[in-house]
């Protein structure tokens, strides 16, 4: 894509200054922030919710991308829109019907979007065409960061692109880094989740700078 987003995910940053490391991202050029959100339910694993969000919403103008790795988000939804997050996705897995949720995401003037974990066939969202703005491909198992990117992912987003045509954003999120972002960059991907490759990395900005460049080709 020209303009390849960097969304740095917020699950491998010091949570004990997240104030101080969202200002290290607005300084390093970042435009966005990937909040992980994770329910120990439907990921193996504890994070954060809105509450979290909505205090840091007072501190940034940087876009929020919620990525709701809980279960049954159609009951918790609402609070994330209040929190003020401009992109809500929600698992596919955990939402049978997403088309409401879509629906009541996008009545608040926000951009919905749609997660498939690596063993959920591009086929399951064959009712999602159309009624979503975003498609959030999982190139690693959810939970954790620092996992290894999962090849199989690159084919995947081919599928996507083939099934949504140009109008739907195509993110993908795990294992993104230098090495990988190339590929999966070239077969239609424009938004990149990256959580290791930055908060891993000395300097922030050197890294979205390094991984923008990649993307853009
Ligand atoms: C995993 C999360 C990803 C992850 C990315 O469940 O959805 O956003 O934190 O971290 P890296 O880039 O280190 O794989
Ligand atoms: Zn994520």
């Amino acid at each position: 894509p020209a303009c390849p987003l960097i969304a740095p995910s917020l699950l491998k940053c010091d949570f004990g200054n997240l104030e101080s490391e969202i200002a290290r991202l607005e300084d390093a050029n970042a435009r966005t922030l990937h909040w992980d959100v994770m329910d120990g339910h439907f990921v193996p694993n504890l994070s954060y919710g809105a509450m979290v969000i909505e205090r840091l919403r007072e501190r940034t103008e940087l876009l929020f991308d919620a990525h709701l790795m809980i279960t049954d988000p159609a009951r918790w939804v609402d609070d994330y829109l209040r929190a003020g997050c401009d992109w809500v996705t929600i698992h596919i897995e955990a939402c049978p019907d997403p088309l409401p949720v879509f629906r009541k995401i996008r009545d608040a003037g926000k951009m919905a979007g749609i997660a498939l974990n690596p063993e959920t066939p591009v086929k399951s969202l064959q009712a999602c065409v159309g009624e979503c703005d975003l498609v959030l491909v999982m190139s690693v198992h959810p939970g954790f960061g620092g996992q290894k990117f999962i090849a199989s992912s690159t084919d995947k987003i081919k599928e996507v692109r083939e099934l949504f045509g140009s109008d739907t954003l195509i993110s993908v999120d795990g294992g993104i880094g230098p090495k990988t972002i190339s590929q999966v960059s070239a077969a239609g991907a424009e938004v990149f989740v990256a959580g290791s490759s930055i908060f891993d990395q000395p300097c922030y900005e050197s890294a979205i700078r390094e991984m923008e460049e990649l993307a853009a080709g």
